[in-house]
């Protein structure tokens, strides 16, 4: 089924000059980007973000690294999307992230994993609507080729 996904690149992607390489992982799978942006995240947004962590011992400094510098939004289309996103970022806990997902080689923290990515349709579309408008969204073909 085609779906789409929400993928936020955190700020140590940015800082490590990493946004190429993590980029380069979703497109060479075949995903399409139809949505991208550069922005830094407000408190508010980022507490929207991540509500349901509220509470939990990690969240206060995961809300201060979100703040830390800006982020990369974008919104992924493709057959599957949400499972193919999550299996090329590997698991949340670092300590389970093999080798060859992009957790799993660029992390060494759990709490800087260095990408967000939705975990079903549900969140999918909560994100995509909290960092996109309608307007935002390029719809493009490829030209009827199959590439992937
Ligand atoms: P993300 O996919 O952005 O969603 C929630 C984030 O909370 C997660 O990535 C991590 O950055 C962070 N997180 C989740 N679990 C832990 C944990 N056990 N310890 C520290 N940070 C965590």
């Amino acid at each position: 089924m085609l779906e789409r996904t929400f993928v936020m690149l955190k700020p140590g992607v940015l800082q490590r000059r990493l946004v190429g390489e993590v980029l380069n992982r979703f497109e060479r799978k075949g995903l399409k980007i139809i949505a991208l942006k550069l922005l830094r995240m407000d408190r508010n947004m980022v507490e929207t973000h991540y509500a349901e962590h509220k509470g939990k011992d990690f969240y206060d400094k995961l809300v201060e690294y979100t703040l830390s510098g800006p982020v990369i939004a974008m919104v992924f289309e493709g057959e599957e999307a949400i499972g193919v996103v999550r299996r090329l970022t590997g698991p949340t806990a670092l300590d389970s992230a093999q080798s060859g997902t992009i957790r799993g080689d660029y992390a060494a923290r759990t709490r800087l994993n260095i990408v967000h990515a939705s975990d079903s349709p549900g969140s999918a579309e909560r994100e995509i609507r909290l960092f996109f408008t309608p307007q935002e969204f390029c719809e493009w073909d490829d030209g009827n080729q199959d590439w992937f």
